[in-house]
C-alpha cells in the first residue's frame, strides 16, 4: 500500500491554529497538517471533502472553506451541531486532530471554464462553496461573469458578510445577499434584501444557456433552486448540487452515504441535477 492510500484510512496529524467565531454557533478553523500530508491535500478540488478526526470526539466530513494556503494551512468552517462539532469547538489551540482525504468529487472546473458561474448558496452552505468561490475570483480571467446569491436566517447569521462584500467591491464578483427576515437588532455594515433565497433568482437576467450553477445548501432549498434555474433555461448537466449525507469511510467501503445507487463520497458529494433524476430520495 502506497503512502498516500495509507491515508486514505490513517488519519495525517493537523495542528488547530487558530479559530476565528463568525457567529453564535459557527466558527472557522484553521489547521496545519503534517508536512507529509502536504502533496496529498494540495491535490483538493473545491466541493471535496476531508474527513476530520478531533480526539475525544470522533470523525466527520468537513468540506473545506478554501483551497490550502500557500503554507498547507487549510481553513475548515464547522457549525457545532453535535457530538463531534462540539468537542472540536472546545478544542484549545495547539490541539492535534487528523486529516483523512482529500475524497470525493469536486466542481468541474476545466468545463466550467470559459463559462459564466452562479453560486447559489444558503446558510452554512457557503462553507462548501467559498473554496469555489475563491478558485474562481483567483482565477477570474479563467471564468465569465461570476455571482454569488447567500440567504441566511437572519443577517448575525450570514457567514463572512463582511469578507464577502469587500470581494464585491474589489469588482469581479456579483454579490447578492437576503435574510428570511431582518431583525430590528444592527449586525454590520452591510445591506441586504429580505426575502427567500429562491425569489433573487425571479427576473434575474443572465446568459442561463451557458451558466453553471453551483448550488449547496439545506435540503429544502434544492428542489425549489432547481426549479427556478430550469425555468430560467439552465439545463440539468449543468446544475451541480453538493449533497449531504452521514459518513462513516469516506471511501466508498461502508454505503453509509448511499443515495439510491450511488454513494455521496465517491460519487458525489458534487453531483449534477442530471444524474439525480432517477433518485426520488437524493433531494
Ligand atoms: C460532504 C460533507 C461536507 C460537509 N461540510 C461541512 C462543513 O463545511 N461545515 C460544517 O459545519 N458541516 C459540514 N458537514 C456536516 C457535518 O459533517 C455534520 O454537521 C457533522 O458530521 C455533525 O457531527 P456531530 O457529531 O457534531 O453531530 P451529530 O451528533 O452526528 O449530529 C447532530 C445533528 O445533525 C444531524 N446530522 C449530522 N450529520 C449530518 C449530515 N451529514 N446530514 C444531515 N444531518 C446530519 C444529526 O442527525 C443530528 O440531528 C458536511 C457534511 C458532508 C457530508
Ligand atoms: S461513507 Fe462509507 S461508503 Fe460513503
Amino acid at each position: 500500500m502506497t503512502t498516500q492510500n495509507s491515508h486514505m484510512h490513517t488519519p495525517f496529524a493537523a495542528t488547530l491554529l487558530e479559530r476565528r467565531d463568525l457567529s453564535a454557533d459557527t466558527a472557522l478553523f484553521r489547521v496545519a497538517p503534517e508536512e507529509s500530508a502536504l502533496r496529498t491535500l494540495c491535490s483538493f478540488v473545491p466541493g471535496q471533502f476531508v474527513q476530520l478526526s478531533v480526539p475525544g470526539g470522533g470523525e466527520v466530513p468537513i468540506s473545506p472553506a478554501d483551497l490550502p494556503a500557500a503554507d498547507g494551512t487549510l481553513e475548515l468552517c464547522v457549525r457545532r451541531a453535535g457530538h463531534v462539532t462540539e468537542v472540536l469547538h472546545q478544542a484549545a489551540t495547539g490541539a492535534t486532530l487528523g486529516l483523512r482525504g482529500p475524497f470525493g468529487t469536486g466542481f468541474p472546473l476545466e468545463e466550467m471554464a470559459g463559462r459564466p458561474v452562479l453560486l447559489l448558496a444558503g446558510g452554512l452552505g457557503i462553507a462548501p462553496l467559498r473554496s469555489l468561490l475563491m478558485h474562481l475570483l483567483r482565477n477570474r480571467n479563467d471564468f465569465e461573469e461570476v455571482t454569488l446569491m447567500y440567504g441566511a436566517r437572519q443577517p448575525k447569521l450570514m457567514l463572512f458578510r463582511e469578507e464577502l462584500a469587500a470581494l464585491a467591491a474589489k469588482g469581479g464578483l456579483r454579490l447578492f445577499l437576503t435574510v428570511d427576515f431582518a431583525p430590528e437588532e444592527s449586525a454590520g455594515t452591510f445591506s441586504c434584501a429580505v426575502g427567500l433565497l429562491p425569489d433573487l433568482l425571479k427576473g434575474f437576467r443572465f446568459d442561463a444557456e451557458r451558466t453553471y450553477a453551483a448550488v449547496c445548501g439545506p435540503p429544502p432549498l434544492y428542489r425549489c433552486l432547481i426549479g427556478e434555474l430550469q425555468k430560467a433555461g439552465v439545463e440539468a448537466e449543468r446544475i451541480l448540487l453538493s449533497l449531504e449525507r452521514r459518513m462513516r469511510c469516506g471511501i466508498g467501503r461502508c454505503c453509509h452515504c448511499a443515495i439510491g445507487q450511488k454513494l455521496c463520497c465517491v460519487d458525489g458529494p458534487v453531483f449534477r441535477a442530471s444524474e439525480l433524476r432517477q433518485i426520488p430520495e437524493a433531494l
